[in-house]
């Protein structure tokens, strides 16, 4: 069993502090063996607002957290054009972590992180063809009974959470991901970016689409869209065909448990059943 906390778009200099502690009283309380921040650190890619989110991971790894995080769009410069194209993830590196490839491995799981923040694209992200062979190449030695992880800020799929129900922006040249993800036997995709929380079978998103499951993490931060709460998820990878997702919701005063689901790999893809109180896990 791994029991993984994924928050994401923590957005420092759009954070409301109060949030961010309670995060970390949280994070204490329930003690995760993993926790995954799936990038937009920051709110503009400021030197300031690098600084503290870097005092915020320093403080949960000196508290002996283990942590795998990757960059996203707003951790790129976007107005210091110069820095943009041309130092486009020094803070980023600086500050939160040099290594853009950041792998995690236990018993249990095999955790991989895939950079998708570019330049060129202030908002949409890219996954590049080097990038795909490192997903495959790191993911065929593992064991197979491990749950294998793929982490990025931008979602390798479209899914239903624009305002209206329409589906959201893929990240660029997602068609090549998505089949390498597939052919890697990735069993949880988990991103951000788009501040909404949603778990699926990626079997409904796209054709060929393996044994995977993804999901999304909202945000800490306080650019909320369609009113969703702050949030972030609670994964606990039983087996790599059966993890349960607990939704972390802010209630205003406090985070609170929210929808909580488990997933179950049946062979023709995830099946969720919705589950009553605290995670069997806990
Ligand atoms: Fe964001």
């Amino acid at each position: 069993m791994a029991r993984i906390a994924h928050l994401s778009d923590i957005h420092f200099g759009a954070h409301d502090p109060k949030i961010v502690s309670a995060t970390e009283a949280w994070l204490q309380q329930h003690q995760p063996d993993l926790i995954i921040i799936s990038g937009d650190f920051t709110q503009r890619a400021r030197e300031a607002q690098f600084r503290e989110a870097s005092a915020y991971l320093n403080r949960l790894r000196a508290a002996g957290f283990r942590t795998l995080v990757v960059p996203g769009n707003h951790d790129v410069p976007l107005y210091d054009v110069v820095r943009r194209f041309a130092a486009p993830l020094d803070r980023y590196k600086r500050y939160i972590d040099n290594d853009l490839c950041p792998w995690f491995e236990n018993d249990e799981v095999a955790v991989l992180g895939i950079n998708t923040a570019r330049s060129l694209t202030i908002k949409d992200g890219r996954i590049n063809h080097e990038q795909i062979e490192i997903l495959q190449e790191r993911f065929a030695v593992v064991a197979p009974n491990k749950t294998r992880i793929l982490v990025t800020h931008h979602p390798l799929y479209a899914m239903p959470i624009g305002e209206g129900g329409e589906l959201s922006e893929a990240v660029g040249r997602h068609r090549d991901a998505v089949k390498a993800v597939c052919k890697a036997g990735v069993h949880l995709a988990l991103a951000g970016h788009f501040h909404r929380t949603y778990a699926e079978s990626a079997r409904k998103m796209v054709e060929h689409a393996g044994s995977t499951l993804v999901m999304q993490a909202g945000t800490t931060s306080t650019r909320l869209r369609n009113s969703e709460p702050q949030s972030f998820n609670w994964i606990h990878a039983a087996r790599n065909d059966e993890i349960e997702l607990q939704v972390v919701v802010w209630d205003g005063a406090s985070f609170r448990r929210g929808n909580h689901e488990r997933f179950s790999f049946k062979g023709d893809g995830w099946t969720a059943q919705e589950i009553e109180g605290e995670i069997a896990y806990a």
